[in-house]
């Protein structure tokens, strides 16, 4: 992490945040008051006449509490200095912007970071991440995205922390830990989070964005809401209401998520912000008539930040004035407002954020850059390495790189690309360059659009001359992330021929599957020697991939995500049911539940990842046959590294509940680690289990665990068979 003298919040001695609050409450008038409920959108680049100076008469009037989209130390300030030193209370504005996975240092995906189920690096990849927004005077990122998501034809995918609960859970936390620390926020490298997008956003019906969601309540409690808990255990600040309506009624005016759920179940005390537009749009989804009646309904459900709908601006005083809102109700949301603001010590110093020099000094940093390209390759997936083709070596090797991914500075850095500036991007082609020199022959084939084909024969040249292919394929960054679901996973444009016309070549190829989501790998797979998913790796990517490829990094990542053979197979995950004719019930008897034309199994787990060694798990054992109400018990396994090198493996716990008063999954994921061993070394690994963790919506939609039998299970994935039994009394 980079070092700079952290601008230190003047000591706030005296009122607490609450107090001060209300006393500020007491001084404003109604549209001051209205006004910190509304958020506006920086329409340009600064450097131009600003089409949003619009909004200065507002700013100057203390009627704009927000800003997205304005970045830069100088910009924020001066936005900031309009809305402090010409309005009547000077209250500073929230400057927030979706930092994703870095501001100017891109960090892998985060699906691409969830699949090194590192904590700990997530962790600080958001606390880098937040100390460059901060420098650059951002106060709020609207992150971490917690969706569980469970279907690759939604593009968003990419964002999230893939299938699982558990996980998403765990990433979660970590991102929020990394964003805001302890939530004093008394330095300048924090920012406030943002859950989002709260709930269910994921489980959109055909995998189309923005789309209907249809879960049950309990699906909702069981699968969708656990990151959400989580990041509000951690103290996460604000939520983000989701686009899609559930059950009929859209996220942005559900009182049942915003209140029940949020406020009185969960006790949230900050914030949240409609997605954008998302206010407006109840009147597209047909449940109010008209922007009038959607702001009245989304305020009184519970939203409080309106992000560039122009909803509660004009309408909530008057709803006031008429009693259709409670000055209590309209008080709660400018008061957590407010707060917030008070957190970050923007009261005390408004541009505490706003410092070129800090900006200047900390942006790219290289210790930043370290750690991007440490967490990248952790975040590499290896699928296949047929004959231990991988790693390379690094001398006396004539290597072709070859595909649209290979030197694509923009494309490897992926969605949510906040204020990467490509020419940043250390691309695979820069990198194996330095690593191979004259040996490295680069053509890129094809591009990932169109069915251009010209670029074909000079691959298969460079093909020829080489000693083996490094082929990088996948998706280009218009591909993946909002609003780009795809009804098809299969590798687009001239690709899949690109990889046909090497294949002819004969010569051993190295996929490098660099995307927001999985492709489909079923012609794929037999054409290739080897399947290294680095996903869209961020700024650093190109160094990361070479230090898998040639073996300076042993690849460590796991899937967060079940891989489908076909679209047909989605939604696809491992924690399913098991149903009343599960596979294999009667093997002989074709009456189960199954396709006719493709297995029901993924072609690779949830969990899945090779390693450049082998790892065998034996000595599974629970400390008791039973587990009381009160008590834990220890689930011990041994993990020996049989390799010839060092490895890192992440050893998982499932747990099976045979039988619920509802249907459970046929395993869920509750517990991991990631350990290191050295060649030969063996390890007991321990989990500890108590009831909570068999906790469930039981048939009475109460939470909590039910006596019976359990199955464990331990091991490298989600088809763990390695097994023990224990009972709940
Ligand atoms: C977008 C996204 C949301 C993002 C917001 C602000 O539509 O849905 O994730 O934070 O708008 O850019």
């Amino acid at each position: 992490m980079a070092r700079f003298p952290l601008r230190r919040a003047p000591r706030r001695a005296g009122p607490s945040i609450d107090d001060r609050v209300r006393d500020l409450l007491s001084r404003m008038t109604l549209e001051e008051k209205v006004g910190q409920l509304v958020q506006y959108s920086s329409r340009e680049d600064m450097t131009g006449p600003a089409s949003g100076s619009s909004i200065t008469p507002q700013l100057e009037k203390g009627e704009v509490g927000s800003m997205l989209n304005v970045v830069g130390a100088a910009e924020t300030r001066r936005w900031q200095q309009i809305a402090v030193e010409h309005s009547r209370l000077h209250i500073p504005l929230l400057f927030g912007l979706d930092v994703i996975h870095g501001y100017r240092t891109l960090f892998p995906i985060p699906l691409a970071s969830a699949a090194s189920w590192d904590m700990a690096r997530i962790e600080q990849a958001e606390h880098i991440a937040a100390t460059e927004a901060a420098a650059a005077g951002i106060h709020w990122t609207f992150a971490p995205m917690v969706d569980i998501a469970r279907d690759p034809r939604w593009g968003r995918i990419a964002e999230s922390a893939g299938e699982d609960p558990f996980l998403g859970a765990a990433v979660a936390r970590a991102r929020v830990r990394g964003f805001q620390g302890d939530g004093s926020f008394a330095g300048t490298d924090r920012v406030l989070a943002c859950a989002k997008h709260f709930a269910a956003y994921g489980a959109a019906q055909a995998g189309r964005d923005y789309f209907t969601t249809d879960v049950t309540e309990r699906v909702l409690r069981d699968v969708y809401f656990p990151p959400f808990q989580a990041a509000k255990a951690e103290g996460v600040a604000t939520f983000m209401a989701a686009f899609n309506d559930i059950d009929g009624t859209p996220c942005s005016a559900n009182p049942f998520l915003l209140d029940q759920v949020l406020r009185r179940e969960w006790g949230f005390k900050g914030f949240v912000v409609s997605d954008w537009g998302s206010i407006e749009e109840l009147r597209a989804h047909g449940n109010v008539a008209d922007i009038r009646e959607a702001a009245l309904k989304a305020f009184n459900a519970g939203l409080d930040m309106d992000m560039e709908n122009g909803a509660f601006g004009p309408h909530v005083a008057e709803f006031v004035r008429t009693g259709k809102v409670s000055l209590a109700r309209l008080d709660q949301a400018v008061g957590a407002i407010l707060a917030a603001k008070f957190r970050l010590g923007l009261f005390e110093d408004p541009y505490r954020f706003s410092d070129e020099q800090r900006q200047a000094a900390l942006l790219l940093a290289p210790a930043h850059l370290e750690a991007a390209r440490d967490l990248a390759r952790r975040s590499c997936v290896l699928l296949k390495n047929k004959d231990a083709v991988l790693p390379l070596k690094t001398s006396g090797l004539k290597v072709a790189l070859v595909g649209p991914l290979a030197d694509a500075p923009l494309d490897q850095v992926g969605t949510w690309h906040a204020k990467a500036d490509k020419n940043d991007t250390v691309t695979v082609r820069a990198a194996l360059e330095k690593v191979y020199g004259a040996g490295l022959r680069y053509a890129r084939g094809c591009e990932t659009q169109g069915d251009d084909r010209s670029g074909f024969a000079a691959a298969r040249a460079a093909a020829a001359a080489s000693d083996v292919v490094v082929l990088a394929l996948g998706e280009d960054v218009f591909q993946s992330g909002e609003s780009t679901s795809r009804a098809s996973l299969d590798f687009s444009g001239p690709q899949i021929a690109l990889l046909e016309e090497l294949h002819r070549a004969g010569k051993p190829i190295v996929l490098l599957l660099m995307a927001g989501r999985p492709l489909l790998l079923e012609k794929i797979e037999p054409m290739v020697d080897a399947i290294l998913v680095p996903w869209h790796p961020g700024t650093m990517g190109g160094p990361a991939v070479a230090d898998v490829l040639t073996g300076a990094y042993n690849p460590s990542g796991k899937l967060p995500i079940s891989w489908p053979r076909s679209v047909g197979q989605i939604p696809l995950f491992y924690a399913h049911k098991n149903s009343g004719r599960p596979e294999p019930l009667r093997p002989k008897d074709p009456y189960f539940s199954r396709y006719i034309d493709l297995p029901n199994s993924p072609q690779f787990p949830f969990g899945f990842g090779l390693s450049y060694t082998s790892f065998v798990y034996d000595q599974l054992r629970v400390s008791a046959p039973v587990l009381t109400e009160s008590g834990a018990l220890t689930v011990t396994v041994r993990v020996r590294n049989i390799g010839r090198r060092a490895g890192e493996e992440v050893v998982q716990l499932y747990v099976r509940d045979r039988v619920g008063s509802v249907t459970r999954p046929v395993r869920e994921l509750k517990g991991f680690q990631k350990i290191e061993l050295a060649a030969g070394e063996a390890r007991d690994v321990a989990f500890s289990l108590t009831p909570a963790d068999l906790a469930f919506w039981r048939a009475d939609m109460t939470f909590g665990a039910e006596p019976g039998d359990f199955d464990v299970f331990v091991g490298p994935d989600a088809t763990a068979s390695l097994t023990a039994s224990f009972k709940l009394d």
